[in-house]
């Protein structure tokens, strides 16, 4: 028996309503978050992912009771602070479990959590995280391959998060978790802005946190004796709107977005706007209509309110349809391109050349089997796939399935032909 796989025949034209989930990359960060909190922490709006799935099996082996209420609300509570070992089988599944280690280190005072390895999208080294943690005041040592932190108290600092790629959005929210409970007062400089650390921050204020300055590069945290479990609302996932933005441009359908906040992706509709897709907001949704030529555009991912590298992937797969040569540059994962090749299969014309790749545009893609590699990577194929010609089979989707919600449903529900099937090839 082969994995599961998504079967498309192309052609057919979106329209309809499209519920956005919650987002996963802010809902991550604020489960590692509830290991800071006394009492019950009750989060609504958490995906229901796979990789909601792993943090929650990791925090049930930290000694947290995760359960799915009726209302579908994720209440988490603290039982045991025993464990404090975030082991390599769930941090290999999943490298945002790296964001228990200052969590951990703040309120148990020690952490072991295995050093998260390579991955499709590239380098992805944690010397930032580790940074912040030895600024404030943890021994931080390599053990056979786990990060081992310790510290009896940590102090506030002053600290600068900036690499050679920008700001890191795990690494700051690293840094603000274990600075919340930290003594004194800490200053995060070149902190990511991006929409998830904000909601974290909001979060941790609401348990009782002293943050100012979030979705601001310089981010200051007054420590507190301890946190109090809320509840608390996850914001719209700003990465699953722009793929059905795309999924309407690409289809020259209309969607409309329900759930759907358009602050989050001004660069991103800035982008779409460029090649002729238009997008306005409409009785508290987000209606995204094209029908007609795309123009050829240059898109350049960087840190927030940039263009987001993980709406990169899914950009190049309408770009592939425009009338004429766009150009796409990776500013955040340099070698974040292994959808290049797989839509390429699919009569895409791209070059790439390092950092960059060229988008020659051409009249039509044509459906053929092809294989996932990472979380967005994996949608741009199924929207290359809904544009197609013919019958596209998207293998690897639990890449996908990490991260998109009821994408099947989703779009089914305004009019794709798509189906998951039971995997009978040996992919
Ligand atoms: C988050 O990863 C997201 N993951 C990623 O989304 C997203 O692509 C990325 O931010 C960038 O926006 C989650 O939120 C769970 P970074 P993160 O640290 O925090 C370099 C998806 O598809 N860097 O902001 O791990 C790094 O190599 C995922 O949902 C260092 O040099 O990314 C990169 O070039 C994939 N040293 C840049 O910073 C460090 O210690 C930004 O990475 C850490 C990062």
């Amino acid at each position: 028996m082969g994995l599961p796989y998504y079967q498309i025949v192309g052609g057919n034209r979106l329209r309809g309503v499209v519920p956005i989930s919650g987002a996963k990359n802010a809902a991550l960060p604020i489960m590692a978050a509830s290991l800071l909190c006394e009492g019950e922490v009750i989060l609504h709006d958490v995906p229901h992912v796979a990789d909601v799935a792993s943090l929650s099996e990791l925090l049930t082996r930290l000694g947290v009771e995760v359960e799915r209420r009726p209302d579908d609300a994720l209440r988490l509570v603290v039982r045991d602070e025993l464990n404090c070992k975030a082991e390599y089988d769930l941090v290999r599944k999943m490298r945002a479990s790296i964001c228990v280690l200052g969590p951990l280190l703040a309120k148990r005072h020690t952490a072991q959590v295995a050093m998260p390895g390579g991955c499709a999208i590239g380098d992805r080294p944690v010397d930032l995280h580790l940074r912040a943690m030895r600024l404030l005041g943890a021994d931080v040592e390599l053990v056979s391959g786990d990060i081992v932190a310790k510290a009896k108290k940590l102090h506030g600092t002053e600290m600068f998060l900036g690499g050679p790629f920008g700001s890191t959005v795990l690494g700051t929210a690293n840094a603000l978790m274990a600075a919340v409970l930290a003594e004194g007062t800490t200053v995060i400089e070149m902190a990511a802005c991006e929409p998830e650390i904000v909601d974290l921050a909001n979060f941790l204020n609401k348990c009782g946190a002293c943050i100012s300055g979030h979705g601001t590069p310089r981010i200051t945290i007054e420590g507190v004796k301890e946190l109090r479990g809320c509840e608390y609302r996850i914001i719209p996932d700003r990465i699953e709107a722009g793929t059905f933005m795309v999924a309407a441009a690409i289809t020259n359908g209309e969607l409309e977005l329900e759930n759907c906040r358009l602050g989050h992706l001004m660069a991103f509709v800035d982008r779409l706007n460029a090649t002729g897709v238009h997008v306005e907001r409409r009785e508290g949704r987000v209606v995204v209509a094209s029908a007609r030529r795309l123009e050829p555009i240059e898109v350049t991912t960087q840190p927030f309110p940039g263009m987001p590298t993980d709406l990169q992937a899914q950009i190049m797969a309408l770009l592939c349809l425009a009338d004429g040569n766009s150009v796409v540059t990776e500013k955040i994962f340099p070698d974040r391109f292994l959808h290049v090749a797989e839509l390429n299969r699919m009569g895409a014309r791209l070059h790439k050349s390092g950092p960059t790749v060229i988008v020659q545009g051409v009249k039509r893609l044509v459906g053929a089997p092809v294989m996932a590699s990472d979380l967005r990577a994996s949608a741009a194929l199924v929207l290359a796939g809904l544009a197609a010609r013919g019958t596209t089979r998207v293998h690897r989707i639990y890449h996908l399935e990490r991260g998109y919600e009821r994408l099947v449903e989703k779009l089914r529900a305004v009019g794709a032909e798509i189906q998951r099937l039971e995997g009978d090839e040996e992919y």
